[in-house]
């Protein structure tokens, strides 16, 4: 199994999206995929909500791998199950942060008895369950809005990455996703321009617009590809051209 983890330092970037549109796309292509909610909001939780586990994610930190693989062997699921996020999530940060990331691996690594892929979704702070969570991966993306904002938050997580790697020496960053890309602001063009400049290598080769029927379809509980609508295309080919790039890199194997 491999893992990838969505995150950034900052809310609004588009993790949620990506983390519900890669799970969708690859339960499509018949990998048997686990999201976990790692953010209290439960933005994820709530769009990917027909897929709940029963599971909750703070669970991860204090089980077993026994308990984890009891409780999926032999549990139906459509390719795609959701570890729901708790409200005991909040108590993670009280956690000692090297058992919380040795809890986190030994649980995933139970997962991987049930699954071919897990996505991780975090929250906005560089709390314990997010930096567990980069350090439990074996992959990262990071979504990242181009407002001055976000690029700031993006060039802090570059730091953290960088610091977090030492600990974790496979995890791989597959890049930055510029999102809510509108080209027809001279600030978003400006912006992006400049964060291809600071990260050459880091930005990936192509962006995500601001779309209405992104937005749509999260709250609908669907991938944006089910919204009928003429103006959902673009948006359609885009998240579609992530969602391959992706998986293409993470070298998914079934
Ligand atoms: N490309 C996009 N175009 C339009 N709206 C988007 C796009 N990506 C995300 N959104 C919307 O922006 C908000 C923040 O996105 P979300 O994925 O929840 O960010 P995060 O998880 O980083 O906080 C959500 O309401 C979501 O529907
Ligand atoms: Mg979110």
């Amino acid at each position: 199994m491999k893992t990838l983890v969505t995150a950034i330092q900052k809310g609004g970037q588009g993790k949620t999206f990506a983390t519900c549109h890669l799970a969708f796309d690859f339960q499509e292509r018949g990998l048997r995929v686990v999201v976990i909610d790692l953010d209290t909001q439960g933005n994820a939780s709530w769009t990917l909500d027909s897929h709940d586990s029963g599971y909750s994610a703070s669970r991860l930190f204090t089980a077993t791998g026994d308990e984890l693989r009891n409780w999926f062997s032999g549990r139906e699921n459509d390719g795609l199950a959701l570890i729901a996020a708790d409200t005991s999530l909040a108590n993670l940060d009280k956690m000692d942060l090297a058992q919380a990331a040795r809890a986190l691996r030994a649980s995933i690594e139970a997962l991987g008895d049930f699954f071919d892929v897990c996505l991780i979704d975090t929250a906005p702070s560089l709390g314990v369950a997010m930096t567990a969570a980069v350090l439990a991966a074996d992959y990262m993306l990071s979504p990242v809005e181009m407002e001055a904002y976000s690029l700031q938050g993006m060039k802090k997580m570059v730091a953290v990455i960088s610091n977090l790697r030492k600990q974790n020496p496979k995890l791989r960053f597959l890049g930055m996703v510029p999102n809510k890309v509108d080209a027809r602001k001279p600030r978003h063009v400006a912006n992006l321009a400049a964060l291809q400049q600071a990260y050459p290598q880091l930005v990936l080769p192509f962006s995500v617009g601001a779309r209405d029927s992104i937005a749509q379809a999260l709250g609908e509980q669907v991938p944006v590809w089910k919204i009928k609508k003429t103006a959902a295309r673009k948006a359609i080919k885009e998240v579609r051209g992530l969602a391959n790039y992706v998986f293409t890199k993470m070298e998914i194997a079934q």
